[in-house]
C-alpha cells in the first residue's frame, strides 16, 4: 500500500491504537520545544495533529503540511486553533512556503517515508528565516535495523507502510550540505532502562 493510501486507512484508529513511538515522540516534542516561543512554525507531515496543538503555543502562526487527505481531516476536526493552516502538500515536491517564511520547521515521525534527506534539508533551509531552526524526531535507525517500521492492524491484517533507513551519519551530512549546525542530538527509550536500543531520535538544528 502507498504511504499516503496507508495513512489515511490508518487515521480512523492513529489516535486511539496504542502506540508507544507516538506517544514518546509527544513527550519528546514537549520536552524539547515546550518552552520556545517563535513567530512563524512549519509542521512537516503533521498528521492528526497530535504535535500541532503544541505547536500552536509555540508560534503565533503555524502552517501544518500534510499529503494524506483522511490525517488531515482529523487534524482540522481537532485543532481549531485560528493560527493554524492546515495545507494539502507532498514535502517531497517544493513546499507551498515562501523563502524565509519560517522561524521553526518541526517534522516527527516523517522522515522515514522520504527516500531523498537531502531534498528536505534544502527546502528547510529555504523557508528558514536567518536564525531559524529545523526539530526532527524519528524512529531510530538501529530500530529499523532490527525491521521496526510505522505498522497498524486492520481485519485483514498488519500493514506495514513503505519506509527508508536513514542513519544518523547520513541526517548529519545532509543537514550539514544545506548549511545547518547541529545543536543537540538526543536518543529515546520509552522506559527508564537504556537495556535495548532507543526508540527515537531528535535532532535541533540551527541556521
Ligand atoms: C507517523 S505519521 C506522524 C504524524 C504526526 N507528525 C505525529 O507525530 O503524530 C506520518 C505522517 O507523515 C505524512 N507523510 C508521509 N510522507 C509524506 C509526504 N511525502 N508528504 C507529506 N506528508 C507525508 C503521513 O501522511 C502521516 O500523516
Amino acid at each position: 500500500m502507498r504511504v499516503r493510501d496507508a495513512y489515511t486507512n490508518w487515521s480512523t484508529t492513529y489516535d486511539t491504537d496504542r502506540n508507544l513511538t507516538r506517544d514518546l515522540d509527544q513527550d519528546v516534542t514537549q520536552a524539547i520545544l515546550g518552552h520556545l516561543r517563535v513567530a512563524r512554525v512549519i509542521e512537516l507531515g503533521c498528521g492528526t495533529g497530535k504535535n500541532t496543538a503544541l505547536l500552536a503555543v509555540i508560534g503565533a502562526q503555524v502552517q501544518a503540511l500534510d499529503f494524506s487527505g483522511g490525517m488531515l481531516e482529523r487534524a482540522r476536526a481537532k485543532i481549531q486553533a485560528p493560527n493554524v493552516t492546515f495545507t494539502v502538500a507532498d514535502l517531497t515536491r517544493p513546499w507551498p512556503c515562501a523563502d524565509q517564511s519560517a522561524d521553526l520547521v518541526v517534522g516527527n515521525l516523517v522522515i522515514e517515508h522520504i527516500a531523498d534527506l537531502s531534498f528536505i534539508f534544502a527546502e528547510a533551509r529555504r523557508c528558514l528565516a536567518p536564525g531559524g531552526q529545523c526539530f526532527l524526531c524519528e524512529l531510530h535507525p538501529a530500530k529499523q535495523y532490527h525491521g521496526l517500521q510505522a505498522h497498524f492492524t486492520r481485519d485483514e491484517g498488519q500493514v506495514v507502510i513503505p519506509a527508508f533507513v536513514h542513519h544518523l551519519s547520513d541526517y548529519l551530512g545532509a543537514a550539514e550540505a544545506h548549511g545547518f549546525t547541529l545543536r543537540q542530538l538526543r536518543e529515546w527509550w520509552p522506559t527508564p532502562e537504556r537495556t535495548s536500543a532507543p526508540l527515537l531520535v531528535s535532532f535541533l538544528f540551527g541556521v
